[in-house]
């Protein structure tokens, strides 16, 4: 009987703590009618959310103009990777970044290459096996869930990305699960503070907004590099001490 009612205690404990995890959730977005009509209309933090890019415009990431512009090149050589790391691509679109990250990791290392639109892995699995680049794995993420194992990742990468999660926190807090400890995120967005810089406003990004956004989490804003033409890196590291994330 005792053993009954101490069953039923904790049922109601876990039920209540799960109705106040979804309750946190539900109420961390924001809904409006009156939005930007390139946005979703669901804000986080005061920041509306911008449309996921179709793989339809898949072109425009391979655009042979793209380095000049972006100095593609020169992002890629401020990245702390080394041989043998394993790097996580997030929203790696048709694997531009993938197969400059896979040069970098060389051999040993392993980049994961993470879309939600399986279109999209598709041309990137179609660009290594051209390119002959075996160090690359393409993995099927969800909205929520970039489905990567847990401590594993040295360095998670971000480029032109982190505007459209249509849910910033479940990412984010995934995939500083996925860091190993010292893991680096590194956010590559182009500067909302800038209005010379050509981009849809809900497209860019200002360093403070997601600043804030990330300390929601256990993560340590480290440095903001200055050195591209019209985008921001933003370098994060995870927390040594790994506190419980905040739920905004
Ligand atoms: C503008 S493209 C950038 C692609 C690539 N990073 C580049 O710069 O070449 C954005 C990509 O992020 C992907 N994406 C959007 N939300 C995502 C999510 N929650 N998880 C993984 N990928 C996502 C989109 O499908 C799209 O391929």
């Amino acid at each position: 009987m005792r053993a009954l009612i101490a069953a039923l205690f904790l049922t109601a404990i876990a039920a209540s703590v799960s109705a106040a995890d979804s309750a946190t959730a539900t109420n961390r977005y924001e809904f409006r009618k009156e939005h930007s009509r390139d946005g979703i209309g669901k804000f986080y933090m005061g920041r509306e959310i911008a449309h996921v890019m179709g793989h339809q415009a898949a072109d425009w990431l391979e655009r042979p103009e793209r380095d000049e512009e972006e100095h593609t090149g020169k992002l890629v050589a401020q990245l702390p990777i080394k041989p043998g790391d394993i790097v996580a691509d997030i929203g790696a679109g048709t694997g531009y970044f993938s197969r400059r990250l896979a040069a970098k990791t060389g051999a040993t290392g392993t980049v994961l290459a993470v879309d939600i639109q399986p279109e999209m892995l598709e041309l990137l699995t179609n660009q290594m096996a051209q390119a002959g680049i075996r160090n690359v794995k393409p993995v099927l993420g969800t909205i929520t869930d970039p489905k990567l194992p847990p401590a594993s990742v040295d360095l998670a990468l971000m480029v032109d990305v982190y505007h459209e999660f249509d849910h910033p926190w479940e990412m984010m807090e995934a995939i500083t699960r996925s860091l190993k400890p010292g893991g680096r995120v590194v956010f590559v967005e182009f500067r909302g503070e800038d209005p010379a810089v050509p981009i849809k406003l809900l497209h860019k990004m200002t360093v403070a907004q997601v600043r804030k956004e990330m300390s929601a989490l256990p993560l340590e804003w480290i440095e903001t590099i200055a050195v591209l033409p019209r985008q921001h890196i933003i370098v994060f590291r995870k927390s040594a001490a790994t506190k419980t994330p905040a739920s905004p």
